[in-house]
């Protein structure tokens, strides 16, 4: 087991903007006084978020003042632990938590999933997994049968929702910008890839779906979510996942004929709109891990990373790359979920 030093280094947001590299600053700290129910995990990686920026922003925390720490998960082992815990040394784990990124991370044991092995590919199944199971499960109650689709649905969260929704017997439809984004969604079993670049979403889903989707898993906003309402189905849902479109200046945007018409739209179609955020849904947390987990071991779900090798800054390591993580997820080159090696 690797001695754990005095001091260790973390990223703290200094300034509040959606600037991540402007905001964030590497600090240097004193190794921490474990309380008897806590664990020190040695971060081996982190996990990148579309909302890190919205983090650095001040956006989660309005009345926070900086400096405080920044990330939103991580996996490693554990390297020292507090008097009650019965996790053993060395025991691989992930976590999300404010603070992930830094290189060791302070954390109660029962607030860490622990894993059959240091895999960075276990990474993605958590904000970006549990977002996508959960959101589909509980809040869209997503049935065999049903047309959904999924916007961004090579990226981070988009690529679990695709195959979630293939694994509960739907039929799914998934937006994209590259060919690279493009091949891994037929990888993952998607029915009908839309790049956007190339075709109008509008356009396909009212020729191909003139009956409408059920469920719209969506991330964008702007175009995306004016396409999903459009062609909802009756009893359609549509889950507001984020809107990344608007995070730049802090809006979301659809068009005014879309949201004027939204009371008719969605009455005349029995439809819903609904919001979801993970932070909303801890009940649901553990036990859709381990199943999730599951489904990877047992080589029913992808876990695709990108970890920046093929963008001009990559591949990311240590907490100096973050940055260039954070601004390659808003380049819409990413394929998968974007990881940072510590
Ligand atoms: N509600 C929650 O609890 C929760 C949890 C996790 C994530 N999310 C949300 O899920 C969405 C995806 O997040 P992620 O972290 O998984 O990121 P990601 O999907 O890995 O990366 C973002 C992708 O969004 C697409 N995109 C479309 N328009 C964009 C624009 N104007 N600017 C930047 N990207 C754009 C791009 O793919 P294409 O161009 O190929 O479409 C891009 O690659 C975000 O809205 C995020 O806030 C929400």
């Amino acid at each position: 087991m690797a001695q754990v030093p005095e001091t260790f280094k973390r990223l703290m947001v200094k300034k509040l903007t959606f600037d991540f590299r402007e905001a964030c600053a590497i600090e240097e700290g004193k190794a921490p006084e474990l309380a008897e129910n806590e664990i020190l995990v040695k971060n081996n990686y982190v996990g990148i978020n579309a909302s890190d920026k919205n983090f650095s922003a001040g956006r989660y925390f309005p009345d926070s003042a900086p400096p405080f720490p920044v990330g939103f998960e991580g996996l490693g082992v554990v390297v020292q632990k507090g008097s009650k815990v019965s996790m053993q040394l060395g025991q691989p784990v992930a976590y999300m938590a404010n603070g992930a990124f830094t290189e060791y991370m302070q954390i109660e044991e029962s607030k860490v999933i622990p894993l059959p092995e240091l895999n960075k590919e276990f990474l993605p199944l958590l904000v970006s997994g549990l977002t996508a199971g959960i959101a589909l499960e509980q809040t869209a109650n997503l049935k065999k049968g049903e047309t959904v689709l999924v916007t961004a649905a090579a990226g981070g969260t988009g690529q679990f929702a695709v195959q979630l929704a293939k694994i509960t017997g739907c039929h799914v439809i998934g937006t994209c910008s590259t060919d690279s984004k493009a091949a891994l969604l037929k990888e993952l079993g998607c029915d009908r890839v839309i790049n956007y670049k190339e075709e109008n979403l509008g356009d396909v889903l009212s020729k191909e779906y003139p009956k409408g989707v059920d469920v719209v898993y969506e991330s964008v906003g702007g175009e995306m979510f004016d396409a999903g309402i459009k062609n909802l189905a009756q009893h359609g849902r549509l889950v507001v996942i984020g809107f990344i479109s608007g995070y730049e200046s802090g809006e979301f945007t659809a068009a005014s004929e879309t949201m004027s018409s939204l009371p008719r739209t969605l009455l005349g179609k029995n439809a819903s709109v609904r919001g979801f955020f993970l932070p909303g849904h801890v009940e649901h947390i553990q036990l859709t891990a381990q199943k999730l987990i599951k489904l990877y071991v047992t080589k029913q779900l992808k876990s695709h990373v990108d970890n920046g090798v093929h963008s001009d800054k990559g591949p990311f390591k240590g907490l100096e790359s973050i940055s260039d993580a954070v601004d390659y997820l808003y380049t819409k080159k990413s394929v998968g979920k974007i990881i940072v090696e510590l």
